[in-house]
């Protein structure tokens, strides 16, 4: 995510906006800007790179003024580079705007005032925004941020000014967040409490929708229609680490509870309301292309490999295309036969794993079609691919992945129905279906995570908190779950955990039934549910402790099972996505009552960039 600053009032601007960037560093970013307005008009310094490249530019070339704004961001359009970075201006750069969100319909926009004279300097979404509020700019820049606003679909946090408005900042908010910091005669604008705390704990939390012009000490907000709107002030008493957190105990606590709006960030720009289409332009692959694909193969590490696996159980089932799915550390070993007309999708959050990187490099070499699903914009992956999709996660801190993976397969079940449509497998009103059951996801999220007691309860429970071992069974589209449940718990609680298909249970793992080994079944609703049921009675027989991720209303289960965590009804193919949930919050929980360092677990890294 991008981090925003802004500062109206008697000090210089750039000592507080570079300060509040630094603070927002964790966020992650690759590039960052500050512009100010002053005696000579509008001035900026921007880089790509981190914020001492910014530090020792402006040691160069000082900014001075008492209105200013800046920006660190986390690309969603347009590669890490000087000219994408913000802030954004319009021709005459005489208006800087500053973004954090996706605009939707960017590209319409772009067109529109291309055809209108307009001259882009970037490759960004934001840049629409500076050339829209200069179209109805007549002196009043909260007037023309507020009918420029209008035009513009998708999420965004903004913050505005312009050289002939020196007392005015003008701010407003759709999807991303944004506050407005009040100090003794100057006011602040910042993407989360850090970045402006150290001047001032009084703000005011912009809601969807609003727009606020905001001068020395005083606030004012409407809606995009003019109707007046009154904001409630509110005292944050937060300590430094716990803003950074905004306010969770850990950022992979955070990170899961951020799943719902990355499920929906995922989707944005891909899939119109009510659409029976699916909009994947990055990719960069003909029609023709799909159509003549005989095979794809899906290579990943990890987690990322556990998305890659609900991908295959996808694209086979309504796409009817063979695929192959391996570990990319196994891949690059072998030699992998590589049939004309083949793609690859590579699957990596940091995009900079080595193995999943080499493994590019081999399927490239052996005439492979590469397009990836990767979260970090302009990483490796993503620049050594023919094409991407972008996660539009946002960054994932906490080492144990949580919403990467939930964006992963999200992005996985975008490119089955595009593919699928393409290949004319696929008819619209089943498009038109499971786009439906996708955009149902982010509230199904929501639910779990508004019930998550049942879940505490049981990571507290010594029987579970406290044993030496595991297991997870799933079957088809969960059996990739059930690895990744117990991925996740071993990586942050230190419990050997193992994920297994239920199918395999007589092959040898019912030798470690006991009645200390619990044992986590999926078995929510779906074709696969009667099988699954037949699994737990085989492990209850055995005195083994069952706890079961069922289908909301489903009592039966409850005879056959220790405990069981529910989780709302969901169309079965997507049913990974929420099943995900109650299993990061199990493992999470278990870790934290064994106090463990949830966010940096021991002998582990983010991103595996080395062999
Ligand atoms: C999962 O919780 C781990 N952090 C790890 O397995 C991770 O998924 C794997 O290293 C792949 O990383 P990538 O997605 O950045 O390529």
């Amino acid at each position: 995510m991008c981090g925003i600053v802004g500062y109206i009032g008697d000090k210089n601007p750039v000592e507080i906006i570079m300060a509040g960037l630094h603070r927002l560093e964790y966020r992650g970013y690759d590039s960052a800007g500050v512009a100010v307005v002053n005696e000579n008009g509008l001035e900026c310094v921007k880089s790509l790179g981190k914020l001492k490249v910014m530090d020792a530019l402006l040691e160069e070339h000082p900014l001075t003024g008492n209105l200013g704004i800046g920006h660190t961001r986390w690309a969603t359009h347009g590669v890490p580079s000087e000219v994408n970075s913000h802030p954004h201006f319009d021709m005459q750069k005489e208006i800087a705007v500053v973004h954090n969100g996706i605009i939707e319909n960017y590209q319409e926009l772009r067109a529109q005032l291309e055809s209108e004279g307009v001259t882009f300097r970037s490759q960004t979404d934001t840049e629409t925004i500076a050339h829209l509020v200069r179209k109805y700019y007549q002196g009043d820049l909260f007037k023309a941020v507020q009918r420029a606003l209008q035009d513009v679909e998708g999420a965004y946090a903004i913050g505005v000014i312009c050289k002939d408005n020196p007392d005015v900042m003008v701010a407003a908010r759709h999807g991303s967040p944004l506050i407005v910091g009040v100090g003794e005669n100057e006011a602040f604008i910042g993407s989360d409490v850090p970045a402006i705390m150290k001047y001032t704990r009084d703000v005011y939390y912009i809601d969807n929708g609003h727009v606020c012009e905001i001068a020395r000490g005083n606030v004012r907000t409407e809606d995009l229609q003019g109707n007046p709107v009154a904001l409630e002030m509110k005292h944050v008493d937060w300590d430094d680490a716990a803003a950074e957190k905004e306010g969770y105990p850990h950022f992979m606590l955070k990170e899961i509870h951020q799943q719902p709006d990355v499920i929906r960030n995922t989707l944005r720009g891909r899939v119109e309301e009510g659409s029976d289409a699916v909009y994947l332009p990055d990719m960069n692959i003909s029609v023709e292309e799909l159509k003549a694909c005989q095979k794809i193969t899906i290579v990943a590490c990890g987690t990322a490999w556990h998305a890659g696996m609900v991908g295959k159980y996808l694209i086979e089932k309504f796409a009817k295309v063979p695929v192959e799915l391996d570990l990319a550390s196994e891949y690059r070993y072998r030699d992998p036969i590589v049939p004309p007309h083949t793609i690859m999708i590579p699957v990596s959050q940091s995009g900079e794993t080595a193995d999943t990187l080499e493994a590019i490099r081999i399927a490239k070499s052996l005439g492979a079609k590469v397009t990836s699903i990767v979260n970090a914009v302009g990483s490796s992956v993503a620049r050594e691919s023919h094409g991407v999709v972008y996660q539009q996660a946002g960054p994932e801190i906490g080492v144990a992945s949580t919403k990467a993976y939930t964006s992963q397969v999200t992005a996985f079940a975008l490119f089955t129905i595009w593919l699928a449509e393409s290949r004319g497998i696929m008819d619209k009103a089943q498009a038109k279906e499971m786009i439906s059951h996708l955009r149902a996801i982010p509230d199904k999220i929501q639910s779990i995570l508004d019930n998550q007691d049942v879940i505490k309860r049981l990571a507290n429970t010594p029987k579970y908190r406290d044993a030496q071992s595991a297991l997870y069974l799933g079957r088809s589209f969960n059996f990739p779950s059930a690895l990744e449940g117990a991925l996740k718990l071993k990586e942050i609680s230190y419990i050997h955990a193992e994920g297994y298909a239920a199918g395999e249970m007589k092959h040898g793992p019912i030798a470690l039934v006991t009645d200390e080994l619990p044992v986590v079944c999926v078995a929510v609703q779906g074709d696969t549910y009667d099988k699954m049921v037949s699994n737990i009675q085989e492990i209850k027989a055995r005195a083994g402790l069952v706890v079961t991720v069922a289908t909301e209303g489903d009592k039966d289960i409850l005879a056959h099972s220790e405990d069981v965590v529910y989780i709302p009804e969901c169309y079965e193919p997507y049913s990974p996505i929420l099943v995900a949930v109650p299993l990061q919050l199990f493992a999470y929980y278990v870790a934290v009552n064994r106090g463990c360092d949830v966010d940096q677990p021991r002998n582990l890294a983010k991103s595996v960039t080395v062999e």
